[in-house]
């Protein structure tokens, strides 16, 4: 990290250079998370009472929490995957915070469930997963595993967590007051996932325009199990199907925002 920069800088202030390696930083996700996460039990205000839910709305939350679980677990293990293949030690270090966050992610959706009386979550992720996050998941980890970094990088850091993204915060704006503070501190960290995705393929298009025929690809091949991720997510929300068109159109224009329609 340059020592130029004073104690405090504003990220903003900073040259490109700097900027670079200062927001590629534990210091910088240390100083980004203490703000929401200090004081948190499970991941929540530890001042919050818990409503009272009737049988519907937790059976729905249940099964929306099996799946953000999915998701979760999907990035935990994509991002831990991606430290081997990224290309330079930044995105090393990104990708290393970023496996902080989602195995946090995963803990507090899972303490989530017991909240709510489930005594086994990973049976009751297994009995309720989406087979679409299931076969996104396995996608997800075969483009890993095939050391493809463009590829894999945009199917994690843009496609899922730009699901991720606009899922959580259509929910929390009807949560009960515990897990809508769980999913707004979790929003907060998808946001800065979604800010290295878009920064390091807005880079590496710019330097090779012809990968953009390959993240074309793999939207094509992922699109639609997304859309039926959504389309299940929005079920088990109980969602209007007016919501859930508005959910489908976030997701499509966060992802074109590479230009890559
Ligand atoms: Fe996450
Ligand atoms: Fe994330």
């Amino acid at each position: 990290m340059s020592n130029e920069k004073s104690p405090g800088a504003e990220v903003h202030d900073l040259d490109a250079g700097t900027f670079y390696e200062e927001v590629h930083s534990f210091e910088f996700w240390f100083h980004a998370v203490e703000g929401y996460l200090a004081g948190t039990e499970g991941g929540h205000r530890p001042d919050l009472v818990e409503e009272a839910l009737d049988e519907e709305r937790r059976q729905r939350l249940i099964s929306a929490l099996c799946n953000y679980c999915v998701g979760e677990t999907a990035a935990l293990e994509g991002s831990s995957g991606l430290i081997a293949i990224a290309p330079n030690r930044t995105t090393k270090i990104f990708l290393a915070t970023q496996v902080a966050d989602e195995g946090r992610h995963l803990e507090v959706f899972t303490r989530r469930l017991s909240d709510l009386g489930v005594t086994d979550p990973e049976a009751e992720v297994e009995r309720r997963a989406s087979p679409s996050l299931q076969l996104f998941r396995r996608h997800l980890l075969e483009l890993v595993a095939g050391k493809d970094w463009e590829a894999a990088l945009f199917a994690q850091n843009v496609i899922l967590e730009s699901l991720e993204f606009v899922v959580f915060r259509s929910h929390m704006a009807d949560a009960d007051p515990v897990t809508a503070s769980v999913l707004e501190a979790v929003i907060k960290d998808e946001r800065r996932h979604i800010g290295f995705g878009e920064n390091e393929l807005g880079r590496r298009l710019r330097e090779a325009p012809h990968r953009r025929a390959r993240l074309g690809q793999v939207r094509r091949d992922m699109d639609h199990l997304v859309l039926d991720t959504l389309a299940e997510s929005a079920r088990s929300l109980g969602l209007p199907r007016s919501e859930h068109e508005q959910l489908g159109r976030q997701y499509m224009e966060s992802v074109e925002r590479l230009g890559l329609a």
